[in-house]
Order: C-alpha cells, then sequence, then structure tokens
C-alpha cells in the first residue's frame, strides 16, 4: 500500500518520502512506482515528461529525520498494534509541530494508536485508509478519533479530494465501515469452500458472474494478503466479538503454511511466477 500512496501523492504535486528502516525496501517500493508508470505511459494514460517529473518528486530513505520536514505523515505498516505505536511514538519524536499524523490502518482503534502519541499530538491524528490498487481505487476511508479536530479531517479530506479520492467518513469501530461489510463475505466464502459446499472456482465464479464483484472473495483475499486479511478478521473478531469474525481455519492454515496469496504464489489458488 506504501508506494501506490507514495505514487498518488507525487502525481498530485507532492514532494514524498518513502521511509522503510531497511534501505533496500524502501527503494524496491519505489521501483514499484517506476514499473506502474512505466505501465501508464505505455499504454498511453501519461506523458513521459510527466513520468520524470513524478518521479523526480519520490525520494526512498531509511532515515526518519526525513520526518522532520513533512507536513504529513502517512503511516502504511503491516497490521500491528505494537509494531504502528511504536514507529508513531518514534515519529513523534522527530516530526514538526504542524504535521499531520495519518494511519493506513486496515481495521485497528484510532484512539488505541493515538495513545502512542503526546497528549497535544492527536488532534492531528486519524485514519486514512486506501484501496488496493491505491492508484485505481477511487475510494479513501477517513477515521476520526476521539480527539481528531475538525481542522485535520478538513485537510485531510481536501488531500484525498485533491488525490482524485472520494471520502466517506467512518466513526473509530472496529474495521471502520467498509472491511466491516467486507470480512464477513471473505470469512463466509471461506467456510463454504472448507464445508465442501463448493470450489473455490465455483464460489469465486458466483461472486463475480451472480453478484458482478470484479473478483471473487478468495481471489480478492488472496489479491490483498492472507496474512494481512488474518489479522484484520482478528482485530474484528477480538473487538466486537461476533462469531461471523472468526478467521476460518482454512485462512489459519494457508498462513501458517506460509502460503499468503499473490505475493508468495500460492494462496486459494495457485500465482505461477513468470
Ligand atoms: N497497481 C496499479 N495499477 C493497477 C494494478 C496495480 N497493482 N493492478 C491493476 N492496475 C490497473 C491496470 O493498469 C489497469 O489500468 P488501465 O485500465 O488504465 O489500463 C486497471 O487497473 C485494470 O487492470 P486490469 O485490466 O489488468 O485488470 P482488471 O480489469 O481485472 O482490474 C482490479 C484489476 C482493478 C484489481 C480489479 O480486479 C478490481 O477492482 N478488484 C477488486 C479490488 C478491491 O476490491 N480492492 C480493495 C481491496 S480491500 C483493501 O484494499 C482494504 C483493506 O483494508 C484490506
Amino acid at each position: 500500500m506504501g508506494h501506490g500512496i507514495a505514487q498518488v501523492l507525487a502525481a498530485a504535486g507532492r514532494t514524498v518520502d518513502v521511509y522503510e528502516p531497511d534501505l533496500a525496501r524502501a527503494l524496491a517500493g519505489r521501483e514499484r512506482i517506476v514499473a506502474n508508470l512505466e505501465r501508464a505511459v505505455a499504454k498511453g494514460r501519461l506523458e513521459p515528461t510527466t513520468r520524470v517529473e513524478i518521479l523526480d518528486r519520490i525520494a526512498a530513505t531509511d532515515r526518519i529525520v526525513a520526518a522532520a520536514e513533512a507536513d504529513l505523515i502517512v503511516e502504511a505498516i503491516f497490521e500491528d498494534e505494537d509494531a504502528k505505536r511504536a514507529l508513531w511514538a518514534e515519529l513523534d519524536a522527530v516530526a514538526p509541530g504542524r504535521a499531520i499524523f495519518a494511519t493506513n490502518t486496515s481495521s485497528i482503534s484510532i484512539d488505541r494508536l493515538a495513545e502512542a502519541l503526546a497528549p497535544g499530538r492527536r488532534t492531528a491524528f486519524c485514519g486514512m485508509h486506501f484501496f488496493s490498487p491505491v492508484p485505481v481505487m477511487p475510494l479513501v476511508e477517513l477515521i476520526r478519533g476521539s480527539a481528531t479536530d475538525e481542522a485535520t479531517l478538513a485537510e485531510v479530506r481536501a488531500l484525498a479530494a485533491d488525490v482524485g479520492k472520494q471520502v466517506i467518513v467512518s466513526a473509530d469501530r472496529p474495521g471502520f465501515l467498509v472491511n466491516r461489510i467486507l470480512m464477513p463475505l471473505l470469512a463466509e466464502a471461506m467456510r463454504a469452500l472448507d464445508e465442501g459446499t463448493g470450489s473455490a472456482e465455483d464460489i469465486d465464479t458466483g461472486a463475480r458472474v451472480g453478484l458482478n464483484h470484479p473478483m471473487g472473495p478468495l481471489a480478492l483475499a488472496d489479491f490483498i494478503g492472507l496474512d494481512v486479511v488474518l489479522g484484520i478478521m482478528r482485530v474484528l473478531h477480538a473487538d466486537l466479538g461476533d462469531e461471523q469474525f472468526r478467521p476460518p481455519p482454512v485462512l489459519e492454515n494457508l498462513v501458517a503454511a506460509g502460503k499468503l496469496g499473490q505475493k508468495s504464489g500460492a494462496g486459494f489458488f495457485a500465482y505461477p511466477r513468470a
């Protein structure tokens, strides 16, 4: 998600630092943007000169002090509350007072993450949830924590509009709006598979052809990443206590086996490497 967010911000004229503690990973994220923009040029959707201008605005860094110059920080690390809190505490120490802090969490409570920040900073903290693939999906879910102030919401809303995204606003409830809707669908598809109600192919064809979804739920889970889906379901199950969010055994087993979906080459379906 991080490289996609960097791409849309840079395409809208912002200067972006892609930060990873491991420089090789930051550079790999930037390379994915290079590939996306090359594809856009090849398809005639982007001028070659514009591609160069966008790339000139994106730097890769392993130095967290880059945040000392930031007006906006969007955190998009993996869905782990402790890891996110630790990173936000580090960022709090280096970022300027004017910076807006936005987390791309898919499910974790904004108020719990805000506890990692000095109390004075919490008014400028909110959720800014993008959807994958970020350059294609036109939605941003804006999540308001109990301390988030109106100025922060207005600024993030304006920024999202500026990068061409439509905004919806959610209260700080587990899974917010979209994953609250999506996760039971994915879990039911997995349970139907587990019970032998139908094959993975037929479950997905049912959703694509019968419901007009662009991808079936099992292919979508593979696309999001099964580890990410498992993390989100665990948060929803723990925080809402509803059985519909309990991660199905087939999901737990695939993740334990290292089958994480498209990115690992296998999940509910196989993705042979080219
Ligand atoms: N990065 C950038 N662009 C991409 C891309 C990627 N990873 N994958 C596809 N695209 C672009 C293509 O370049 C193409 O662009 P043009 O039309 O301008 O040429 C366009 O998307 C369509 O791609 P394709 O023709 O290759 O394939 P498609 O028509 O099958 O569409 C899809 C691919 C957009 C991914 C479509 O299948 C889809 O919409 N799937 C559902 C995606 C979805 O639900 N995302 C949300 C997941 S939930 C989430 O992200 C939040 C969370 O917290 C879990």
